[in-house]
């Protein structure tokens, strides 16, 4: 008998205070938009939409998981991904989450790092941690993820880890590199001539739906994750996600109630995540939400200044923090609570009589069960003080939930940038900074 699949759940759409005339006037337009994505679904990689067929491409799978076995083959003890944005936040909410937060303190083999800002103290570190390595002659892989092959912290970082490869590996430091780039960027044209092996990113799948590509399944592949359910998670959700009714359509139905906030003026939406280790994965969201639909100009060119501003908080950390703000504050965010419905272990309190005296009623309790406790305590709350909210839970940490939630919440991005009518794919604001940092560096 095939196991049955565990689908994540969405809960409490009536929490999010959204009337059923804006579901309405949503059906009419989203209608229009999910029949361009099932058209997207038949094009490959053609359309601006191309995200959305990666998880279908087995042949992908095959070659990223062809080169991740002849790296492994090497026995490397580190893996540094070098990339920023879009070109590692997926990949390191996927870690964190299947992984865990102190994979590299409980991982013997292979340890992990990311390389994205050019902090020098940091890289200090990091050179000191790759050096010990190689003089033990031990083998460091770096995965330079570049979809342009031209970001300055990228470049930077690369330039200086490679020196410190080439130090060591003077005669074979390219078997040790793995360029993860558009096949017309000069970084692949330097893969090509350093014989540096090369994973290619579609031409029309950009940095911040680039998780499902070589981009995340790579690095990935190489910590043990299992990519074919990450596509498998992503697929399986498509379908509802394309589906005409906003009501059997979880993506329509979330950019929806988003949307509705908007209309009601709450531009914050805060993803409250009740696990340590899937901040990461609010980080990702952030990201994509943040470039996508933080916008100047809307899709005809006026000037709109557009924009959802994406928090994230963790379970229950930041509710010694933040929860006086979220349930006194001002009624200006929409918060979607992301909660397990089982952890990947459990632990239970035991007796503790020296503490009997500070008795919170946990002892005997299981964690998960007291984690369970306060994100329903908490749900309540939001209730009673009318703050809107949805709630999503992810059955378990594997790589078919993340796949669910991570195609899931691209696609709802895409159908938020519809209502709000913005180009979901550009992000022509970022150039402002990098032009004046490219000056400054050119000049000194
Ligand atoms: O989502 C995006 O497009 C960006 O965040 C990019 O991923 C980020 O700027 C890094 O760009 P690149 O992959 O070209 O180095």
């Amino acid at each position: 008998m095939k196991p049955v699949k565990k689908v994540i759940q969405f809960t409490d759409w009536d929490a999010a205070l959204i009337e059923d005339a804006t579901f309405e006037i949503a059906e009419r337009h989203l209608e229009m938009e999910a029949n361009v994505l099932r058209q997207a679904r038949t094009q490959n990689y053609d359309s601006p939409y191309a995200f959305l067929n990666l998880p279908y491409d087995d042949a992908l799978g095959q070659s990223v998981s062809r080169v991740a076995q002849a790296t492994l083959a090497l026995e490397p003890s580190m893996l540094i991904v070098i990339g920023i944005g879009g070109s590692n936040l997926g990949t390191k909410a996927v870690h964190d989450a299947l992984n865990g937060i102190f994979y590299n303190e409980l991982n013997a083999t292979l340890k992990v790092y990311f390389a994205d800002t050019t902090d020098p103290d940091m890289l200090t570190a990091l050179v000191r941690i790759m050096e010990t390595q190689l003089k033990q002659d031990r083998a460091v892989i770096l995965n330079i993820v570049s979809k342009s092959g031209t970001t300055t912290e990228t470049v930077a970082n690369a330039a200086l880890l490679l020196d410190l490869l080439k130090k060591y590996k003077k005669d074979s430091y390219h078997k040790y590199v793995v360029a993860t780039t558009d096949e017309n960027s000069k970084l692949w044209q330097v893969a090509q001539q350093e014989k540096f092996a090369a994973l290619a990113i579609p031409a029309n799948v950009g940095g911040r739906y680039s998780v499902m590509s070589a981009v995340g399944l790579f690095p990935l592949a190489m910590l043990g994750i299992d990519i074919k359910q990450l596509h498998e998670g992503a697929r399986d959700i498509t379908d509802s996600c394309l589906e005409l009714s906003v009501e059997e359509n979880p993506a329509a139905r979330s950019a929806t109630t988003i949307f509705g906030q908007y209309g009601k003026n709450i531009f914050i939406h805060n993803t409250f995540l009740f696990a340590s280790e899937l901040e990461s994965l609010g980080k990702w969201y952030r990201q994509l939400v943040g470039e996508s639909l933080g916008k100047e100009k809307n899709k005809a060119g006026r000037v709109v200044h557009v924009g959802i501003t994406p928090t994230v908080a963790i379970g229950s950390t930041d509710l010694h923090s933040l929860a006086q703000l979220y349930l006194g504050g001002p009624y200006d965010t929409f918060t979607t609570f992301v909660t397990y419905a089982s952890f990947a272990t459990d632990i239970t309190i035991p007796p503790a009589p020296e503490l009997k005296s500070l008795d919170t009623n946990t002892q005997g309790l299981s964690l998960t069960h007291i984690m369970d406790a306060i994100a329903r305590g908490v749900k309540v709350a939001y209730r009673n003080e009318l703050r809107p909210f949805i709630a999503i839970e992810l059955p378990e940490p594997s790589a078919y939930a993340l796949g669910q939630f991570m195609q899931w919440k691209m696609i709802e991005t895409v159908y938020l940038a519809y209502l709000l009518d913005l180009n979901p794919f550009d992000q022509p604001n970022v150039e402002l900074y990098k032009r004046e940092t490219r000056k400054i560096l050119n000049h000194g």
